[in-house]
């Protein structure tokens, strides 16, 4: 296994839309392997394929207290949502940054395991936020794009300077 460097806000290659997997095979799983151990390390509880310059439909989660829930997901789609919850969020490649979001209360998923096989999952609270804040990434997209213009703008200001102090 190995740790992958994590992308960084705002750096474009975060809004590349990542393609789908073809075929679940030993360097989809090796890329599992190595993506939860840089969740881990961060340490963080999902990582997108999208964070790690690795361009295909592949997210990690692990929502559990004692790193014991590892969930990988490939080609997820999310098949229904439902309710609303507002949940303060943060991103490994936002470091530092974290703020309220409006997302699905409840969401049902559809992926393939690391075997390739497609399976179902319904979750909901932290997970359900995981899951929708994970796909997002997998299309290009970052929490702080929900937030306002102003905000944006102020995130990128502070992750620039934080960018110059640790060069
Ligand atoms: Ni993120």
């Amino acid at each position: 296994m190995a740790l992958l460097p994590i992308l960084r806000y705002p750096d474009p290659r975060l809004h590349t839309r990542a393609a789908p997997v073809l075929k679940v095979d030993d360097s989809i799983r090796k890329l599992v392997a190595d993506m939860a151990e840089t969740m881990y390390e961060a340490p963080g509880i999902g990582l997108a394929a999208t964070q790690v310059n690795v361009h295909q439909r592949v997210v990690v989660i692990d929502v559990s207290e004692d790193n014991s829930a590892l969930l990988a997901l490939v080609n997820p789609e999310i098949i229904s949502r439902s309710g609303e919850q507002v949940c303060e969020e943060g991103c490994l490649s936002v470091p530092g940054i974290y703020d309220k979001v409006t997302r699905a209360e409840q969401v049902r998923v559809r992926a393939l395991n690391q075997k390739g096989e497609t399976f179902e999952l319904d979750a909901e609270g932290l997970l359900a936020v995981c899951i929708q804040h994970e796909l997002d990434h997998l299309d290009g997209k970052v929490f702080v794009e929900y937030l306002s213009k102003l905000k944006q703008t102020r995130i990128k200001d502070k992750l620039a300077k934080k960018a110059r102090i640790t060069a």
